[in-house]
């Protein structure tokens, strides 16, 4: 249950025995758990899927306080982010705090568990720098962005799996494959929310990512479907604060060119892909289900 995962986090933070840090750790919005969620799928649901679990959500939660820190962003699911209401040393520190901890509590796992999950964190990492270093230009590379959100974010979920199946002796490949694609699909999704969605949706501005300067797949289709004068448009649009008559041409021309629409089809791809990894598993499937359905 995930009331156990929730159980071990707590029993978690609370060895590091530092009164600021459980306080702050409890203001985090705990989100969906949904890396702890197939740990549990993928493996019974007793004691040490819990720790697991447990481990890989603090690593997430980390990586969360130290990106909001990067992006400056002020709200996380919906509440006040710790950069925001404390400040970014503080939300920096309690991120290594919190990750530290579970790097310790992975040294109990087997070291193949071990090391499928840390090596996940280098390859999180590695996404973070090159999400912000691509924002700095335009990016019309499909394989560039594709690479960088199996590295940010599709990486720690088919660590996940992987790391799940491992600990209770299933097919390890079978289940990254699924957790990979699972998360890549995830992130194009998230990434298609943050054009159809409104701002009361989504807790940010529409096309919030476009002006913090990420090119995510549908600006990437739309720019290679546009004629040379459009193009130039789209460029110069990007990085900054949009007009409402820009936003309201970018959508146009997303509606014309069916920009989400084709990349809802690559989403549905890997979803089928992950599908395919793991036929028979119910549950499994009804979370890659849930997940291309989620309009928040
Ligand atoms: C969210 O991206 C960010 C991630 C999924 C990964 C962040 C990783 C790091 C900061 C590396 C450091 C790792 C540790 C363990 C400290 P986003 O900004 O696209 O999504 P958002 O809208 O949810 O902020
Ligand atoms: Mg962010």
């Amino acid at each position: 249950m995930i009331e156990n995962v929730e159980n071990q986090m707590n029993t978690l933070v609370e060895e590091i025995n530092y009164s600021r840090a459980t306080k702050l750790f409890a203001t985090l919005s705990g989100g969906k758990r949904l890396r702890a969620k197939l740990v549990l799928k993928i493996e019974e649901e007793n004691n040490e899927a819990a720790r697991l679990g447990a481990i890989i959500e603090l690593i997430h939660a980390a990586s969360l306080l130290h990106d909001d820190v990067i992006d400056d962003a002020e709200l996380r699911r919906g509440v006040k982010s710790v950069n925001a209401t404390e400040d970014s040393k503080t939300a920096i520190m309690l991120g290594d705090i919190l990750y530290s901890k579970a790097f310790t509590t992975l040294t109990e796992f087997d070291p193949k568990i071990a090391h499928r999950v840390s090596a996940a964190v280098t390859a999180l990492s590695v996404g973070e720098m090159q999400d912000v270093e691509m924002g700095r230009t335009f990016n019309d590379d499909e394989n560039l962005y594709l690479d960088m959100i199996n590295n940010k974010t599709a990486s720690l979920i088919e660590a996940s799996c992987a790391s799940a199946a491992l600990l209770c002796g299933k097919d390890e490949k079978a289940y990254g494959v699924y957790g990979k694609n699972l998360g890549l699909a995830f992130q194009i999704i998230d990434d298609i929310l943050d054009i159809v969605s409104d701002e009361k949706t989504l807790g940010k501005p529409a096309l919030n990512d476009f002006v913090e300067g990420k090119c995510t797949l549908p600006y990437i289709y739309l720019y290679h479907d546009l004629n040379d004068e459009d193009k130039q448009r789209l460029v110069s649009c990007h990085a900054k604060t949009l007009s409402s008559e820009d936003s309201s041409w970018i959508k146009t021309q997303m509606d014309n060119y069916k920009s989400v629409e084709r990349s809802y089809v690559l989403a549905r791809q890997l979803s089928d892909e992950a599908l395919g990894a793991v036929e028979g598993e119910v549950e499994l499937q009804g979370i890659i289900e849930n997940m291309m359905k989620r309009d928040f």
